[in-house]
């Protein structure tokens, strides 16, 4: 297995074992003869210079992959980038910034205390994408940056970790669309986050995407365990463009949304 395969498969393992949710629908997926193809998988960072999308994109770079476009969230304080696998057998991999720069100066050293208890060779490690959380928080921390942006306090609470896989409804065989397939997994019991309507998207832009709202997890702070919103599974129908190609890249006011399944509720 090359290192990019094993950076793939630890990322899974991570996010399916605080996910079970993920596993759980993955595996009724594949008991109804499914073979689930994962479209993309989604990471998280914060904008400074010693942790960006440059510095964690490092290690899929290295495996062959290849930086796609870029695509700004006003309202969310984000710029994201995607990247090109180097086979059509491996997911693409989107990765998003917390532009701190937009922030008070409160979170902004809020964040800054926890990048500085982390020693400056993590940063350069080929494994970056799957290290966890490398530093420490209390609660009222987590709670003080949730104030700002739910997006600073789920990266301060989880670190570097998958925050969501997605299952591209394209290659199911047992489901016609997007809508067909949510009504199901409802059905199954599963919650799917409404926030701007269950479909973000539309074949007009080429791309549907639904989730389900984030597990809620236990997370050990600093001064207490606590269980907050960890991560979600999604859900893209992509469509083909004028060409004949189907679109392979992100809509970002679709995006915008999706990003709320980790919202505190
Ligand atoms: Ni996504």
């Amino acid at each position: 297995m090359t290192a990019i395969h094993d950076l793939l498969k630890r990322l899974w393992q991570g996010y399916s074992q605080m996910n079970p949710q993920a596993e759980s629908i993955y595996r009724f997926l594949t008991e109804r003869g499914e073979k689930v193809v994962n479209d993309h998988i989604a990471l998280r960072t914060f904008d400074d210079p010693r942790v960006g999308i440059e510095v964690l994109s490092a290690g899929f770079l290295a495996g062959g992959y290849r930086a796609g476009d870029e695509y700004s969230f006003t309202e969310k304080k984000l710029a994201a980038r995607h990247y090109e696998p180097p086979d059509v057998s491996l997911p693409k991999v989107f990765i998003s910034e917390l532009k701190l720069a937009d922030f008070s100066e409160n979170l902004r050293s809020l964040v800054g205390r926890l990048l500085d208890q982390v020693p400056e060779q993590t940063w350069t490690r080929s494994d970056l994408a799957v290290i966890g959380r490398p530093w420490s928080l209390s609660h009222d921390e987590y709670l003080a940056l949730a104030e700002e942006s739910e997006y600073a306090a789920w990266m301060a609470a989880f670190g570097f970790q998958a925050n969501h896989f997605t299952v591209l409804v394209n290659a199911l065989a047992t489901f016609d669309g997007l809508e067909s397939f949510n009504a199901c997994l409802k059905q199954a019991g599963y919650q799917l986050n409404a926030s701007g309507g269950e479909i973000k998207g539309s074949p007009e832009v080429c791309l549907e995407q639904s989730s389900t709202l984030a597990d809620r997890v236990s997370v050990d702070f600093s001064d207490s365990v606590q269980t907050i919103p960890g991560c979600y599974y999604e859900f893209a129908r992509r469509y083909p463009l004028p060409d004949g190609s189907l679109f392979g890249g992100f809509v970002a006011r679709s995006a915008d949304k999706i990003f709320e399944s980790t919202n505190r509720r």
